[in-house]
């Protein structure tokens, strides 16, 4: 018997780790991904190597490329924001995570998979579901639903007892909790758990303060090609280095942080710390392109589509026929969404202040006051009003 587990090399994880080997007496394999959450991982190897999990069963895998240009790109193709505002940070790597964990599992002949998520939370929902959609048979071991060790003190007896390292930090009650990847660091639970206090300064881990970013804008071009940001100044980058220089800007400007209380798949609601420099830069230069270069009907359609793709992405539907659906609709919608937006970076802002467009539908000509261009007779205007007030008239003579 062996179980693939998502392993960050934590505390929590090395916990798992340890009790896997223990309660189900199975041959442990670890995995641990990159997705630009910006930690070392050499001590996860070393940790996992101490728990003796054979060096050919520690799995270590730099997934920053597929995690941007497969998740995050056609995610930021559909506009999705869940509940208005929530950029997806968590949610969209989640099923990435699955994925790979299924195919080690294959690699290796495992049986089953593990992760580290609560039994409160949408994580435990999006990586379970991501499993079953991927390989039917497999079994899960969600520990957090099973064990005892409920209490922080248990957990840090249970690691003492069976010397896993436990961090100077980690001995009192951890302040929150975060997720980071290269689209966001999530911050919830404890501290920020009063809706009403504002998220302290030490929260706050990849932007600037924007009271103190630069006191000068800076702007910047990103150029689009069929929906997909591609370059920035004129530079080329692949989707995880545009991605990580974006991140960059919106750090040093103080963009993209959110304090949200949103609502959890599984009920309750929950109130988050969110920064999202980068992808915050990248939403609002992807929604000028489109400005310019796609029809009413299609972006007013996108725009219905948005929230049922978004609410997918947190419920952890990514893997289903639904999500794939709407995604072939908005791919399609993004053929012509190529062009170059400029933005000016200040305090917390990213304003669009120019975009253009080879393929732009706008024309100066057309909606110009001085001239029509004999695309546009105002004399048509007048018939188009009346007949779209009659229904209206009809209703003001019934009265009431
Ligand atoms: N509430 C966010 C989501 O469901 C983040 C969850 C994980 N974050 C964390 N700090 N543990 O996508
Ligand atoms: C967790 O429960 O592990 C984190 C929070 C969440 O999944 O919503």
């Amino acid at each position: 018997k062996r179980v693939v587990l998502a392993f960050s090399g934590g505390l929590d994880t090395s916990v798992i780790l340890k009790w896997l080997q223990q309660t189900y007496a199975c041959e442990v394999v670890t995995f641990t991904a990159d997705l630009g959450q910006g930690e070392e991982l050499g001590p996860a190897r070393a940790k996992a190597e101490l728990m003796g999990v054979k060096p050919e069963h520690i799995f270590i895998d730099d997934l920053k490329e597929e995690f941007v240009k497969d998740y995050v790109y056609p995610m930021m193709r559909a506009n999705a924001l869940y509940e208005g505002l929530y950029l997806l940070g968590t949610s969209i790597a989640r099923p990435l995570i699955a994925k790979r964990q299924i195919e080690i599992a294959k690699m290796v002949g495992a049986d089953a998979v593990s992760h580290g998520a609560t039994g409160k939370g949408n994580d435990q929902v999006r990586f379970e579901l991501g499993y079953y959609g991927l390989n039917p048979d497999i079994k899960v071991i969600a520990p957090w639903r099973e064990w005892d060790l409920t209490s922080r003190t248990r957990l840090i007896e249970f690691a003492e007892a069976h010397q896993i390292p436990v961090s100077k930090d980690k001995r009192g009650e951890a302040p929150f909790s975060t997720d980071a990847n290269l689209l966001h660091t999530s911050s919830e639970g404890k501290v920020l758990e009063d809706p009403w206090q504002e998220v302290p300064d030490y929260v706050f881990s990849r932007t600037v303060n924007p009271e103190d970013a630069p006191d000068t804008p800076e702007y910047i071009t990103v150029e689009f090609d069929a929906g997909d940001a591609v370059a920035i100044n004129g530079e080329a980058f692949s989707p995880a280095n545009l991605l990580a220089k974006l991140n960059d800007y919106g750090r040093t400007h103080g963009i993209g942080r959110l304090d949200l209380v949103e609502n959890r798949f599984v009920g309750m609601k929950s109130r988050g710390m969110y920064e999202t420099p980068g992808g915050t830069i990248l939403h609002t230069a992807h929604r000028a392109i489109e400005q310019l270069t796609l029809d009413r009907g299609a972006a007013h359609l996108k725009d219905e589509l948005g929230p049922r793709y978004a609410e997918l992405v947190y419920n952890g539907f990514w893997f289903s026929p639904e999500r794939e659906m709407l995604q072939a609709a908005i791919d399609h919608s993004q053929q012509q969404v190529s062009g170059t937006v400029r933005l000016k970076l200040y305090k917390g802002s990213a304003w669009v202040v120019g975009r253009k467009s080879p393929n732009s539908l706008y024309s100066e000509k057309v909606v110009t006051f001085e001239d029509d261009a004999g695309a546009y007779d105002q004399r048509d205007a007048e018939g188009f009003i009346k007949l779209n007030a009659l229904r209206l008239r009809l209703l003001g003579r019934r009265g009431a």
